[in-house]
């Protein structure tokens, strides 16, 4: 009986057992890398697409970058963080009814395929990583502001604060600044009230002439007297000395006066000894009056460069630059926009801020003596 030697199959064995598993792992091995190239390109490809729909289709509303425009910033970390890619599928697909955001898919008669709107959204999904902190302006109704527009459209009739006046026909109006009554009626009451109107009884319907947002100011406003507080209106003296123009534009001297005097009781700086002239002029000489309130119109407000540049360095220099060299906002030191234009169009700029950009408005945060100080600053920094 031969002596059966297994070694050399053992040896066989081992060998072809390792070749085995080499040529598994190494079939494992590129297969992952090649399915991992072909995602990646895939990926890529669709970036590009996205991007090229995005160039040709949304650019000019919210800007070649995602800064925003028309529509709000999209290269908006705020925005990305909270809105899934789903969300921002729903959106684009579907647009924004009653906004000039279009609906880009076909669903909603667009001219996109669902694959092509998925491109737009990892092409928009990409900026992620850089974007910055854009917020964007929330409404909160506001009580001050709400008592600015009472004295626009409501004093006539109401009276001061609410505390009742008389109707056109010179009839008197009760109080409605009265706890006692607002406490009887909710917000939508009063929310009906104002837009409706009791045309039989000589009260005009706001709807047409207030937003919803003045609307719901005004209710802020009221809600606050139920509370029994007392609100300063956030009436400007720039809004005032533009209503006295206006007036005296339209030669009446009696508004002119009462604009100019509420004007000047909220005035300051080194412009408020321009009022007592124009006031005392505007009974006897209107024409030297208009010429010196538009002059007065278009310099408004006149502030405290020194102050102004304490103001700078707390609340622009962050974006601005300490030297106004910029940054995420803009060269200020020199800066073509400061130079063409008027401190009262640059105050309204400030106030306002530029819709969509990181640029917010300023209105809730300084006040009218503290733009017009830091526009007297950013005016040393101009040739
Ligand atoms: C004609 C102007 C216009 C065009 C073109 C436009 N948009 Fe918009 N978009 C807007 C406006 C305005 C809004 C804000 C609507 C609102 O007030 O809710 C908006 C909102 C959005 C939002 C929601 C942002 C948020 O803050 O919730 C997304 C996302 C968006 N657009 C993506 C796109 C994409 C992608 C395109 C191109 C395929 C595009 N838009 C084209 C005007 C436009
Ligand atoms: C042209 C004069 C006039 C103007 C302007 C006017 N109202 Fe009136 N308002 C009236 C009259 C008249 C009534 C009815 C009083 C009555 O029913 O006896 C009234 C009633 C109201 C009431 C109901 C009071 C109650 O408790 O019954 C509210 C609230 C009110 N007005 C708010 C406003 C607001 C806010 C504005 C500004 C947007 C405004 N009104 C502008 C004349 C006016
Ligand atoms: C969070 C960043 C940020 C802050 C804070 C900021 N800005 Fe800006 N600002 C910007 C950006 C961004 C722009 C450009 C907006 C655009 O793209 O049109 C800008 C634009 C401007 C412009 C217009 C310049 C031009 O050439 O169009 C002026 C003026 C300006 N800012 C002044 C100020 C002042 C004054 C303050 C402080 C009260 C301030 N900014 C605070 C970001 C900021």
């Amino acid at each position: 009986m031969q002596k059966e030697n297994y070694t050399t199959h053992q040896i066989i064995g081992i060998v072809l057992s390792v070749i085995l598993i080499a040529a598994v792992t190494f079939a494992f091995v590129t297969e992952t890398a090649r399915t991992e190239s072909v995602s990646a390109k895939a990926e890529k490809t669709s970036l590009q697409r996205g991007r090229q729909l995005y160039v040709d289709n949304c650019v000019s509303c919210h800007g070649s970058r995602g800064e925003g425009g028309v529509g709000p910033a999209l290269n908006n970390s705020v925005l990305l963080k909270k809105a899934s890619n789903d969300v921002l599928f729903a959106t684009i697909t579907s647009g924004r009814p009653s906004t000039v955001m279009p609906a880009w898919g076909q669903a909603y008669g667009g001219a996109f395929t669902d694959e092509q709107v998925r491109d737009i959204v990892s092409f928009i999904r990409a900026w992620q990583p850089n974007a910055p902190v854009v917020q964007t302006a929330v409404f909160v109704p506001d009580a001050p502001r709400g008592a600015s527009i009472y004295e626009n459209a409501c004093m006539v009739c109401h009276g001061e604060n609410g505390k009742g006046g008389t109707d056109l026909n010179g009839n008197p109006l009760v109080a409605i600044n009265d706890r006692a009554q607002l406490g009887k009626h909710d917000d939508t009451w009063y929310q009906q009230t104002i837009e409706n109107g009791r045309p039989a009884k000589g009260m005009p319907g706001s709807s047409g002439v207030l937003s919803v947002n003045q609307v719901s100011d005004l209710i802020a406003l009221m809600g606050a007297w139920r509370n029994g507080e007392t609100v300063v209106s956030k009436t400007t003296a720039a809004q005032l000395i533009n209503s006295a123009l206006f007036s005296l534009q339209q030669n009446d001297g009696e508004d002119a006066l009462f604009y100019l005097k509420r004007a000047k009781s909220i005035a300051f700086g080194p412009a408020l000894s321009r009022f007592d002239p124009i006031i005392n002029n505007i009974p006897s000489s209107q024409t030297a009056a208009l010429s010196d309130l538009t002059s007065l119109s278009k310099d408004w407000p006149v502030g405290d460069a020194k102050n102004g540049e304490t103001i700078f360095m707390d609340a622009c220099k962050s974006c601005h630059g300490d030297a106004g060299q910029g940054g995420v906002g803009r060269k200020l030191k020199p800066n073509q926009f400061v130079q063409d234009n008027t401190n009262a169009d640059l105050f309204q700029f400030l106030l306002a801020g530029r819709t969509g950009t990181a640029m917010r408005g300023w209105q809730d945060r300084l006040t009218e003596s503290q733009l017009a100080d830091v526009i007297a600053f950013l005016r040393t920094w101009q040739p």
